[in-house]
């Protein structure tokens, strides 16, 4: 009987060919889920990552609102091509605060992992309100009523309570501060000592250009300006090359 034979009377036994998928499956299974169950973290050290502020919060939940991540995705993967367009791949403790992530599923527009530095406020201003005054061929839509929508900051603490409820590492101190710390961060005039201290790697100015109104457009450029910032790479790479 040759092999092919056999086979044969594999496919054409339904029970057989039924305990045979299972095992197959089975064993597919627990190659690729059993190792995860031993390795300690899935999530490598990283050095600076923290939660996002009051302010930069409120920024992704327009971003969200929006749907900007229909067209851009959060996630630069390891690959060449890749990596010399937008920075080093994204790391999984970067989305560790996101709830829910942002990595997105396809791209209209540029990945926005590291986009955080590159532009001035002032671009991303001019960008969100008419992007084809800056980049002609744009297809991005405008979005220049964030310019005039005041954001409403007392609904920022049920936020950060929510983040804390599924594991982001908001304080008491954070929660309590959470209203003073979003109007603070984008008030270069305020006191912003305790700020600070709470959040490191923190931009604090106008970021709208409009120092009389605290708008979502502030709220969505400071989330922006933050993004692909917080993680010390360079301290990554080179605990990457003492291993
Ligand atoms: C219909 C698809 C679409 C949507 C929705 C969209 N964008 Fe874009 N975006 C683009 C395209 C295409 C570009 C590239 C051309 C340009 O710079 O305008 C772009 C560029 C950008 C850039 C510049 C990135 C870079 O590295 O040059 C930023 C920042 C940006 N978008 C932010 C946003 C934000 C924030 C939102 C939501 C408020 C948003 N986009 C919604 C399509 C979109």
């Amino acid at each position: 009987m040759s092999f092919l034979d056999k086979h044969q009377k594999l496919e054409r036994n339904l029970s057989l060919m039924f305990v045979g998928s299972l095992l197959a499956v089975l064993v597919g299974g627990i190659v690729e889920i059993a190792p995860l169950f031993y390795v300690k973290n899935t999530i490598e050290k990283v050095e600076g990552m923290r939660p996002y502020t009051p302010l930069e919060l409120a920024g992704r939940d327009i971003y969200i609102r929006e749907g900007c991540y229909v067209c851009h995705s959060q996630m630069i993967r390891p690959f060449r091509d890749e990596v010399e367009r937008y920075g080093h791949y994204s790391l999984a403790a970067e989305s560790m605060y996101d709830h829910p992530f942002q990595w997105g599923s396809k791209r209209t527009g540029p990945d926005l992992a590291r986009v955080g530095g590159r532009y001035s406020d002032e671009w991303h201003a001019q960008h969100l309100k008419d992007p084809k005054s800056v980049v002609p061929e744009s297809i991005m839509p405008k979005y220049s009523f964030l310019a005039n929508a005041e954001i409403k900051p007392e609904s920022v603490t049920g936020h950060l309570k929510a983040n804390a409820v599924v594991g982001v590492p908001y304080t008491e101190e954070m929660i309590e501060n959470a209203v003073a710390d979003l109007k603070a961060q984008a008030d270069p005039d305020a006191d912003t000592d305790g700020l600070e201290e709470r959040y490191q790697k923190i931009s604090i100015r106008d970021f709208d250009g409009n120092p009389d109104a605290l708008t979502e457009l502030d709220a969505l450029i400071a989330y922006l300006q933050m993004l692909g910032t917080l993680v010390d790479l360079e301290a990554y790479k080179q605990e990457e090359n003492l291993r």
